[in-house]
């Protein structure tokens, strides 16, 4: 599913966030920054160990929730990877819908900052952190298209969602946001 807001691209596709060749794609990282499974263990084990270093030489602090730090993508196509923290969800009462919109929102400027003109994200916070899909898809989608409509920039954000049940989930949020 493809839509354009102004000058830009928005794409939904299923598949693999580490074989996409766009400028940058998004790691949904931990605030340790200590690599782990799903997304996270995906990048670390495809990139290679030049991320990890990365990550600890220059944030050794880690990242806070909703923030956003990038490094080099090691042996993958992108040419960089911006690891931000989602939240992990408590039952809604712990500021987890500002602070999934502030991952986004800041791996958007970040990837301004490096000049990116295309972004590949995962549905940050549905897996191992248990952020409801619908709701996360919704703010995900709200998020992104705001920011686009508001800066013009990056050119291409896509969505690589794992499974049809995810697609189906922001394919949904897509159009809800397309008629706000
Ligand atoms: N490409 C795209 N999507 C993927 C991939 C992949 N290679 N692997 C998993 N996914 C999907 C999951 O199916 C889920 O829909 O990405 C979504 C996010 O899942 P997680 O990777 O578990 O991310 P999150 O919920 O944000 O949890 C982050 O998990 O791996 C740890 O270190 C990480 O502690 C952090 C936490």
């Amino acid at each position: 599913m493809q839509a354009t807001i102004g000058a830009c691209k928005l794409e939904l596709v299923t598949g693999d966030i580490i074989r996409q060749a766009t400028d940058a794609i998004v790691n949904a990282a931990n605030s340790r920054l200590a690599g782990g499974g799903g997304v996270d263990g995906a990048i670390h084990r495809g990139g290679g160990p030049s991320i990890m270093e990365e990550t600890r030489r220059h944030y050794p602090q880690g990242c806070p929730t909703g923030d956003a730090v990038v490094t080099g993508s090691g042996k993958l196509p992108a040419r960089c990877v911006i690891h931000t923290v989602g939240p992990v969800w408590e039952g809604g009462q712990n500021q987890e819908k500002s602070l999934l919109a502030s991952a986004y929102r800041r791996s958007l400027e970040v990837a301004g900052a490096q000049q990116c003109a295309s972004i590949a994200f995962p549905s940050l916070s549905t897996g191992a952190y248990a952020y409801p899909l619908q709701q996360a898809a919704r703010i995900a989608l709200h998020t992104v298209a705001t920011y686009l409509r508001l800066h013009g920039r990056p050119d291409m954000v896509r969505f690589v969602l794992f499974d049809d049940r995810t697609y189906e989930a922001y394919a949904d949020a897509l159009a809800a946001t397309l008629s706000e």
